[in-house]
């Protein structure tokens, strides 16, 4: 069974407990099997899959049987039954040949995460220059659109498949990134309601998860990454607040771990999830519930 690297105390001792439930009848038995190969046979595209959350649905589905080709602009670990093109999802043309070649090596794609994304530093209408803004939207949001032109048709042919894109709290409420975050997580929410409908009479569903503050993920340093040092300020925002203050912001008293994230993706990459098409599933302790 999936189980990721722990990234707390407690969530260890939660998972240890978990593990050591006794598996009794035929039909546990015959449950957990389904959990583990429930994904066997069936190609499935993680875009932003070299690490963080991405990373980590990535791994859950190889161990669920699936196989699995990662995009991301760096290389991952090498794994069992996972494949890595490094490619920018800016780059229309890179994506483009690297989608060719998956389709052209797996013939049919079932499913597609896409969990690329960056921070934008909490940018404020006045400080967000044209730059900033245009990576933001591009690899949250645009990135996501140059991924499925060049897959889609493989799962029209098919007649089946899975989309699942990232939002995040920025989608729904102001407040979790700067101007360019949460306007892109926005159009994700947008994005998604435009392919259930456009899609769905294919049999392919499109849904999001949008997570709250994640422990233990490096997407606050993303704007390092992509801006010159120190044109942005990166010391504010949730994401610069200490754990425990950060923890006080959520209903439930905690924040977010990747555990909670990863078995929602694949929920909603499963075969039975037919009828969940249109959906954005904030998991985020209630925050947005506020
Ligand atoms: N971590 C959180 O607290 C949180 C909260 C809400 C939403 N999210 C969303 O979840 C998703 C995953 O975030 P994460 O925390 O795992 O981030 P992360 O920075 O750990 O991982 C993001 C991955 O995307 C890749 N990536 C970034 N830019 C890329 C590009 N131009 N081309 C190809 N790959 C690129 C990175 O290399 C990395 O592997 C993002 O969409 C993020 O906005 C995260």
């Amino acid at each position: 069974m999936w189980l990721s690297p722990a990234r707390t105390g407690d969530v260890l001792e939660a998972r240890t407990g978990a593990e050591e439930l006794p598996v009794t009848t035929t039909s546990e038995r015959a449950a957990v099997v389904a959990a583990e190969s429930r994904f066997t046979e069936q190609n499935i595209v993680v875009v932003g899959g070299a690490s963080g959350i991405g990373g980590e649905v990535a791994s859950a589905l190889a161990q669920a049987g699936a196989t699995v080709d990662v995009l991301d602009r760096v290389e991952r670990p090498q794994e069992e039954k996972i494949t890595t093109s490094v490619v920018d999802v800016r780059d229309r043309d890179a994506v483009a040949a690297a989608l060719a070649a998956v389709v052209e090596r797996r013939t049919s794609v079932d499913g597609v995460v896409y969990a690329a994304g960056v921070l934008d530093g909490y940018a404020t209408l006045e400080e967000i220059s044209p730059e900033l803004m245009d990576v933001v939207l591009d690899v949250n949001c645009v990135g996501a659109v140059n991924v499925l032109q060049q897959v889609v048709p493989t799962m029209k042919t098919a007649g089946y498949g899975r989309i699942v894109l990232f939002g995040s709290i920025a989608g729904i409420v102001a407040g979790a990134g700067g101007i360019a975050y949460t306007m892109s997580k926005h159009a994700v929410a947008g994005l998604v309601k435009h392919l259930a409908v456009e899609l769905g009479p294919y049999g392919i569903t499109t849904n999001s998860v949008a997570p709250g503050s994640i422990q233990g993920t490096k997407i606050r340093t993303s704007i390092t990454a992509i801006t010159s040092p120190g044109s942005v300020a990166t010391d504010r925002g949730l994401g610069v607040m200490s754990a425990e203050d950060a923890a006080k912001t959520y209903p439930v008293g905690r924040l977010g771990t990747i555990d909670a994230v990863v078995p929602t993706v694949l929920h909603l990459l499963d075969r039975s999830s037919w009828f969940i098409n249109g959906a954005e599933v904030a998991i985020d302790g209630g925050f947005t519930s506020k």
